[in-house]
């Protein structure tokens, strides 16, 4: 007996923990800065830490009234009806769902190289298959209806990463129109808003309310602090909605993580506090690393620094971690997560004295 044949399958290689490194470099946890995989370094929303120790005594309970509750929340927060809100198990969660509801065994799924490589992987787990179109360092990763369209082949899913990983660009709403008028009925424009709440730019849920060939993904992993608990949802058409109950049971969103979920709507504080220093973490890393960076609309920015991987271990072993990028397919450039003033300082400073090393 043999799974499948894998072989076209890639690993998910995640970022490093802290722990993990500090014990492979002889560091003390506490002295190391994690900036490598865009999680809140303010923490989880108290509002939402706080439901959590409060619901802990009902997870013998299936997840029902929290998982409605959420639903309709959102479907209320974003006015789109109830049936439209697809909660998954995170982004990554909800990839699966589109990639379960829409892939037919040997369709094409086309995705952004650069990009986030879960795309591709989902597509490949539902038997379907990858192309990429480019996003060209030469244009500073530029997103355009026609940059996608010129590689555009009648795939199902076109994923469009906006804001984008890794290197914080957007689709302006109007190019995603021109892209879903571009592309064929039958495929679906995907559009990726992991880091929406730190854009400067309106969701592509005003566009979900007019079509039924543009969706929108959104999570509770970036801006909201709750990484580790796994919440994401969809935002889909109304003509398609119904597929949801058809491709998942109602139980996949645990109890605590969707009352986490709820609880984090409520807490404007945390959201304002987050994206507040974002901002001021982006200025401070465009002014200040020795390095060329582009503008990013995420809680991260992309910093060429001449041998990324170099970089990141010489810069970990003084107690910061970075993302390389050689996965991504730029070998020449680091991603910094957005962190406090303090956390800035010391990762510009750790990071300037090792560029070029
Ligand atoms: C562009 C993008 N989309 C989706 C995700 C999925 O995040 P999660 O599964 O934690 O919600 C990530 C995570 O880093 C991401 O960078």
């Amino acid at each position: 007996m043999e799974p499948r044949d894998l072989s076209d399958h890639s690993v998910y290689r995640a970022g490093r923990g802290i722990e993990e490194v500090a014990r492979d470099l002889g560091l003390d946890p506490e002295a190391l800065v994690k900036l490598s995989s865009n999680e809140n370094v303010l923490g989880p929303s108290p509002k939402a830490a706080a439901a959590i120790r409060e619901h802990a005594d009902s997870v013998h309970l299936y997840p029902k009234s929290s998982h409605t509750d959420l639903i309709e929340r959102l479907a209320d927060d974003w006015n789109v009806a109830s049936e439209q809100v697809w909660l998954a198990n995170g982004g990554d969660g909800v990839l699966d769902c589109f990639s379960r509801a829409l892939i037919r065994p040997g369709e094409r799924v086309l995705v952004p190289r650069p990009g986030f490589a879960y795309y591709a992987m989902s597509a490949r787990y539902h038997h379907g298959e990858v192309t990429n179109y480019r996003l060209s360092k030469a244009d500073d990763f530029e997103q355009t209806a026609d940059a996608v369209l010129d590689a555009y082949d009648g795939e199902r899913i076109v994923a469009v990463t906006s804001p984008h990983n890794p290197t914080g660009s957007v689709m302006p709403l109007d190019e995603v129109e021109r892209l879903a008028d571009g592309t064929d009925e039958d495929t679906l424009i995907l559009v990726d808003e992991a880091y929406g709440e730190f854009a400067d730019l309106p969701s592509a849920v005003d566009l979900v309310r007019e079509r039924d060939d543009v969706a929108v993904l959104r999570t509770f992993s970036k801006a909201y602090g709750l990484a580790g608990m796994r919440l994401g949802y969809g935002l889909v058409p109304e003509d398609w909605a119904d597929a949801y109950a058809r491709i998942h049971t109602p139980f996949d969103t645990g109890e605590l993580t969707c009352r986490a979920g709820l609880a984090a709507l409520d807490d404007d504080a945390h959201i304002e506090e987050t994206v507040a220093m974002v901002e001021t973490a982006r200025e401070y890393l465009y002014e200040n690393l020795d390095a060329r960076t582009w503008e990013s609309q995420g809680n991260f920015v992309l910093a060429e620094v001449g041998d990324g991987e170099a970089v990141t271990d010489a810069a970990q072993r003084e107690g910061i971690i970075v993302r390389d990028c050689s996965s991504f397919g730029l070998p020449e450039c680091v991603r910094i997560t957005c962190g406090t003033p303090e956390q800035m300082e010391r990762a510009v400073d750790v990071l300037n004295g090792v560029i070029d090393t």
